[in-house]
Order: structure tokens, then C-alpha cells, then sequence
């Protein structure tokens, strides 16, 4: 019986048979070998997959997702694969990749409340609240969550520099570099919002002096 679920299985049979002939080394080779240069930490949303709107092939990017491409330092999923990436696979960029309209932000705009969620969604407001003028002085809702997904994906560049895994990294090797970008549902274009090359000073409340 071919339903949704059936199809993905059969659609990956499909797949490898022409990936190998394509190229008859493709998996011996991947199998091998992961060494890629970049560290997607992206959201959830199925419409913003990593290797598809960078034209990438499997190998080239560690991925990293969740709720609005959120960088929370107390978590332990996102720390394991930063140090992972960072200090193993030796990673030259990290990436943080909104995207406009994003569900989590919007729902983080809001005073309703979404249970478990909510404790995530704290990471966004705190954001909002740091930008509130800004954000506030907006009046069109769609141009005032763009800003704030934005803003968000800032200050989770931020966030990532915060951590002693990036500023240990700077310190030793002088990588990796940090990108924000905000990919667009609409056209498939990425916009750059902010680039932090390795050693950049943050406010010394968060530099650490003895990694
Ligand atoms: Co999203």
C-alpha cells in the first residue's frame, strides 16, 4: 500500500540507487569521512532545511535544530553538538538561521499560553524585552515579528559568543566565525544580519579570563 508514510521508504530507495550512479564511491566515501566546515543551528520548520536552500550535499553541514534557532545556555542538547563541532569536527563557521514569519516567534509575541512551550518561548520574550522600543514602535504585526526574528537570531549569535566552547575556540585557533542569517519563505533568499569574526570584543561581563 503506498500511503505518505510508505513513500518516504521507497522514495530513499529511489534516491540511493541514483546517488550511486551518480558517483559509485558516493557512501563508501561519506561513511569514511565527516568533515564539514559548517554548524547549521537552524528552526524546526520543515520549510528551511540546511543542505537544501544552501545547495549543499550530505557531509558539508552539522545540523543543529529547534524552536526558532535558539542558542539557550543552559542547553544541553545545543552545547553537546556546539563542543562537538567546535572542538572534533573543528567547524570554521557557526551558523544561526531564522527565517521571516517564524511560528515560534509570533507565538512568543503573544500573551497565550502554550504549556510546555511557554518555557522555550521565555527565551524569545527576553529578547523582545530588550528590544521593546524598537519592536514596539512597529505597527504593522508581520514587519514587527520580522524585526524581532531578526533581532532574535542577533542576539543568538550573541549567545553563541557568550559560551566558553566559542571563546576558547577564538582564543586557541581564531575560529570559528558567526553568522546570523534570516532565510525568506517567500523568495528562498537568505539576508546576512550580523557577522562576528573570531576574537571580537563582547561586553567583559561575559568574557572569561582564564580558558
Ligand atoms: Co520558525
Amino acid at each position: 500500500m503506498i500511503n505518505a508514510y510508505n513513500k518516504l521508504l521507497l522514495q530513499n530507495k529511489a534516491w540511493a540507487a541514483e546517488k550511486i550512479e551518480e558517483d559509485p564511491e558516493y557512501f563508501s566515501r561519506l561513511t569514511h569521512l565527516q568533515e564539514p566546515e559548517f554548524l547549521w543551528i537552524g528552526c524546526s520548520d520543515s520549510r528551511v532545511p540546511a543542505n537544501e536552500i544552501t545547495g549543499t550535499n550530505p557531509g558539508e553541514i552539522f545540523v543543529h535544530r529547534n524552536i526558532a534557532n535558539m542558542v539557550v545556555h543552559t542547553d544541553l542538547n545545543m552545547l553537546s553538538v556546539l563542543e562537538y563541532s567546535v572542538n572534533v569536527l573543528k567547524v570554521k563557521h557557526v551558523i544561526v538561521c531564522g527565517h521571516y514569519g517564524c511560528g515560534g516567534v509570533k507565538a512568543a509575541m503573544t500573551r497565550h499560553s502554550v504549556g510546555i512551550i511557554n518555557k522555550w518561548l521565555r527565551n524569545i520574550k527576553d529578547v523582545h524585552r530588550f528590544h521593546r522600543e524598537e519592536i514596539d514602535s512597529i505597527a504593522d504585526e508581520e514587519l514587527k515579528t520580522n524585526r524581532l526574528v531578526e533581532l532574535n537570531v542577533q542576539e543568538q549569535v550573541m549567545n553563541l559568543a557568550k559560551t566558553s566552547i566559542v571563546q576558547k575556540a577564538w582564543k586557541e585557533d581564531h575560529r570559528p566565525h558567526l553568522h546570523g542569517w534570516v532565510y525568506s519563505l517567500q523568495d528562498g533568499i537568505i539576508k546576512r544580519v550580523i557577522e562576528m569574526e573570531p576574537g571580537t570584543a563582547l561586553d567583559p561581563l561575559y568574557e572569561f579570563d582564564n580558558l
